[in-house]
C-alpha cells in the first residue's frame, strides 16, 4: 500500500548559543568544536512538549488537514517532560487532536523508528498519522562537561503522513538494535549525557552504511541514483565518512547541524525541512534518510517524492 509525506513543520528554541559563549565557561574553543564536530552553533530552550506542539502545529498548517483528521500522533523523544505520563497525549490536547498518542524513545533513531512505527499503523487502518521528533537534551546535559556540552541541543521537527492509495514514497526501510553497546551513550534517572565518543563515531559509520545499503538494495535503487541524504546530525566527520563509504557525493548530503547542533530525534525532520525550503526535494527524485543513535539503534530508509 501506499504511503505519502503531505506536509512538515518545524520548531527551534530563539536563543543561540555559539562556540564562543561554550568556549567562556568550558575548556573547549569554537575552532576546536568546528573542526572536530561541524557544529558552530546550537539552540537552547522550550521543553519536549512546547516545541512538539510548535512543530506539531506547523505540520499540520503545512498539510492543510485539521485536528480532527489525524488518527494517530507517535511522538519520538529521548527527552519527555516526565517520565510519565508520555509527552505525546501533552501535546495532542494541546493541538486538539482526540486520537491515540504515544511516545516512542529510539534515541537519535527516534525519528526513524516513529515513522516505521506511523507507516505499520497506516498499513493497519489508520488514515493519517502526525510524527513528530522533539527533544530538550539540553536539560540532560552536564554543562561542565565538554565532552557533551559542545554537541545537544533542543529542537523539534514534525510530518504528516497518510495513506495513498496512487503514490507510495516510502520504498524501503531498514532498522536494527543492538543493547550489547548500551553502555557507550547514556543518561541515568537523575543524571547526564555520557557517551564513549569514539566507540560511538566508529560503530555509527558501521551500521549507517550497513542499513543504507540494505535500503537500497530492498528499494532496487543504487547509491548514483539517490539525489539527497538526509542523514542523522551528529558529527559532519560522520557525514563525510558514511556518504564516502556509499560512494555518495558529500554535497548530496544535508548538513544542518552547523546550526543546530545534535537534536537527536528532531535532526532528521529539521534536515528535511531545510532541504525542501532550499529546493532541494523534486518530484521524482530518491532520497535516503539515515540515522543512528543511543541503544545502539539505527535506521535507513529510501524514499521517492511523488
Ligand atoms: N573541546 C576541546 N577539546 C576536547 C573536547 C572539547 N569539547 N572534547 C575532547 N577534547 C580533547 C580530548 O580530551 C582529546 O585531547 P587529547 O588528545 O589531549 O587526549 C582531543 O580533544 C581529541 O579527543 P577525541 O575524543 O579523540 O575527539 P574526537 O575527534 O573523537 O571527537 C567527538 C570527539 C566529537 C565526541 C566524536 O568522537 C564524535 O562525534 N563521536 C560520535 C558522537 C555521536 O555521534 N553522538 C551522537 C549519538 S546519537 C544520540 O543518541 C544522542
Amino acid at each position: 500500500m501506499g504511503v505519502r509525506f503531505r506536509g512538515w513543520g518545524t520548531a527551534v528554541p530563539d536563543h543561540v548559543v555559539t562556540n564562543d559563549d561554550l568556549s567562556r565557561t568550558l575548556d573547549t574553543s569554537d575552532a576546536w568544536i568546528t573542526e572536530r564536530t561541524g557544529i558552530r552553533e546550537r539552540r537552547i530552550g522550550g521543553t519536549a512538549k512546547s516545541l512538539g506542539v510548535l512543530a506539531g502545529s506547523r505540520a499540520l498548517a503545512d498539510a492543510g488537514v485539521e485536528p480532527a483528521d489525524i488518527d494517530f500522533l507517535v511522538l519520538a523523544t529521548t527527552t519527555p517532560d516526565r517520565i510519565t505520563p508520555a509527552t505525546a497525549p501533552m501535546i495532542a490536547a494541546e493541538l486538539g487532536l482526540t486520537c491515540p498518542a504515544m511516545d516512542v524513545n529510539g534515541a537519535c533513531s527516534g525519528f526513524m523508528y516513529a515513522l516505521r512505527t506511523a507507516q505499520g499503523l497506516l498499513e493497519t487502518g489508520n488514515t493519517r498519522i502526525l510524527v513528530i521528533g522533539s527533544e530538550n537534551l539540553s536539560r540532560w546535559v552536564d554543562w561542565n562537561d565538554r565532552n557533551m556540552a559542545v554537541l545537544l541541543a533542543d529542537g523539534a521537527g514534525a510530518a504528516v503522513i497518510e495513506h495513498d492509495a496512487t503514490v507510495n514514497e516510502i520504498l524501503s526501510f531498514r532498522l536494527g538494535a543492538n543493547g550489547e553497546w548500551a553502555d557507550l551513550l547514556t543518561c541515568e534517572h537523575g543524571g547526564y549525557f555520557q557517551m564513549d565518543g569514539k566507540e560511538v563515531f566508529r560503530r555509527a559509520v558501521r551500521v549507517v552504511v550497513e542499513s543504507a545499503e540494505l535500503a537500497l538494495a530492498d528499494a532496487g535503487v543504487t547509491a548514483d541514483q539517490i539525489a539527497l541524504v538526509v542523514p542523522h546530525q551528529a558529527n559532519i566527520r560522520i557525514i563525510q565518512a558514511a556518504t564516502q563509504r556509499l560512494g555518495i557525493p558529500m554535497e548530496r548530503a544535508v548538513v544542518v547541524l552547523d546550526r543546530y547542533g545534535n537534536t537527536s530525534s528532531s535532526s532528521i525532520p529539521l534536515a528535511f525541512d531545510d532541504a525542501r525550503s532550499n529546493g532541494r526535494v523534486v518530484a521524482g527524485e530518491y532520497a535516503l534518510f539515515t540515522g543512528f543513535g543511543a541503544g545502539m539503534t539505527w535506521a535507513s530508509a529510501v524514499m521517492r517524492w511523488a
